[in-house]
């Protein structure tokens, strides 16, 4: 199952599990020297709508979370009208335990320079914000580099991509977030590009429609814009040689992917797999297995937001159809792995911890659910629950939400299936901490 030739991370000389002292920044001047920008020369050769085709026929899914078909979000851009037209590019990354893009822009930037500008040629953009989470310091200094070369270079501003070799010009603008988890949804990051607060937007309308600035803009997360060069490079019939077919639900999942592996594992790291990879080998043949020998207990799935993996479903395929596992999703498919010994009300707690302080506030389920639910996991973990604390707990999880209708954007959800995921699938060691309720609790929302 696990691939031979890495796509996303061929350019980084040291597989990036190496040591971090090994691995060296590949420059313009590199890339180029790899065959770097040849695929944007060949794109610019290409009508821009057999691009957005080849995407649509690869079935690339986005990698940024919710795994929607991109080339299917590219075709909801309305026909062009003389206006302007963006595309904001999502490194946010501030899911827990989710470090892929953090690597992608460390050693390899014109990996995703590259799939922004033959995003921008097929969808015909003129603008890209690439929007990099606050706390990245490093990357984005080493993005704006990478920028400065590419604009050199006459790839972005001047003329048109690659020098006037068409008649589009781009802009690219790095824009840097202030640190709330909630700009990475993607109308959250919408409005922080726009200088306001990072508070979702109800929807419709779609960013394809209207996005920044009531304009037409596709939103697409590192990972998506990575995998778009080596698409048009190969086609969309090698793309679908690696990964999983779907079990019939949903769209297939097909291509490599990042998945970054921490917790109680011994090698933890970035490690480039094909999707549908089962956990087990993930851990046991990249990860060096198990920290101490120990026994596996549960893992996040992809990010704290899709819930848990429990102990009997070590060997889950890692593909978007995980859901068939109780969790809600593969997400950024970055699992942490916890070991026989972990507190798993512990890791409830802190997890809760995380919802109620990224909670933006907008809605009264997801801001007062996510209070809510801390201090009563807090309770609980104190040895001061009762055993309805658990139902109340997973009553006011499962209230809170899109999929419940109760909430504009999804952070909701992730508190919501993380918290029931965890209740569910360790409820023993929950009741083992609780008191039997003699009496009725109330819990008041004040
Ligand atoms: C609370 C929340 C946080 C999110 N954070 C990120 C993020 O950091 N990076 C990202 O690419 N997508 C994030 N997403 C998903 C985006 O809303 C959006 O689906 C994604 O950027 C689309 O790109 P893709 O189709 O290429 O995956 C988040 C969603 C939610 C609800
Ligand atoms: S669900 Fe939570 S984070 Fe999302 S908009 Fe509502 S209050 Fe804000």
């Amino acid at each position: 199952m696990a691939m031979t030739e890495p796509v996303l991370t061929r350019r980084i000389p040291t597989a990036p599990w190496g040591k971090a002292k090994d691995r060296k920044l590949i420059t313009y001047k590199k890339y180029v020297k790899s065959g770097g920008y040849e695929t944007l020369e060949k794109a610019l050769a290409m009508d821009p709508g057999k691009i957005v085709e080849m995407v649509r026929d690869s079935q690339l899914r986005g990698r940024g979370g919710a795994g929607f078909p991109c080339g299917v979000k590219w075709g909801f851009l309305p026909e062009i009208d003389g206006g302007r037209r963006y595309l904001a590019v999502n490194c946010d990354e501030a899911e827990p335990g989710t470090f892929k893009d953090r690597i992608l822009c460390d050693f390899d930037p014109h990996l995703i320079l590259e799939g922004i500008a033959i995003t921008c040629w097929a969808c015909q953009l003129d603008t890209a914000f690439f929007f990099i989470r606050g706390e990245y310091h490093h990357q984005a200094k080493t993005v704006q580099a990478a920028i400065d070369e590419a604009y050199k270079a006459g790839i972005f501003g001047g003329k048109g991509l690659m020098k006037g070799a068409c008649d589009l010009k781009v802009e690219c603008y790095l824009h840097r977030g202030a640190g709330a988890y909630v700009c990475g949804e993607e109308t959250g990051l919408l409005e922080a590009v726009e200088g306001k607060r990072g508070w979702p937007r109800v929807k419709p309308p779609f960013p394809a429609v209207s996005g920044l600035f009531g304009r037409p803009t596709i939103v697409n997360n590192v990972e998506t814009l990575a995998c778009v060069g080596p698409i048009v490079e190969k086609g969309a019939d090698w793309f679908k040689t690696m990964g999983k077919a779907s079990d019939g639900k949903g769209p297939p999942s097909f291509g490599p992917k990042l998945m970054g592996v921490s917790g109680h594992v011994n090698r933890p790291g970035l490690y480039e797999v094909d999707l549908g990879i089962p956990l087990s080998t993930l851990v046991e043949e990249h990860c060096g297995g198990m920290r101490g020998g120990k026994g596996f207990k549960g893992a996040i799935a992809g990010g704290v937001s899709m819930g848990i993996l429990g102990p009997d479903q070590f060997d889950a395929e890692m593909d978007f159809d995980i859901g068939r596992y109780d969790v809600m999703g593969l997400g950024t498919a970055c699992p942490t792995i916890f070991d026989e010994d972990t507190d798993m009300v512990a890791v409830a707690r802190n997890i809760a911890r995380f919802f109620k302080n990224e909670s933006c506030g907008q809605c009264t389920p997801c801001r007062e659910g996510a209070q809510w639910i801390y201090k009563l996991l807090c309770r609980i973990e104190a040895g001061e629950g009762t055993s309805k604390d658990l139902d109340l707990l997973l009553e006011i999880a499962g209230s809170m939400g899109i999929m419940p209708g109760t909430t504009i954007c999804g952070l909701a959800d992730g508190n919501n299936w993380a918290v029931r995921t965890i209740v569910n699938k360790y409820r023993s060691e929950f009741e083992a901490r609780v008191r039997p309720a003699s009496v009725p609790v109330t819990v008041s929302a004040t």
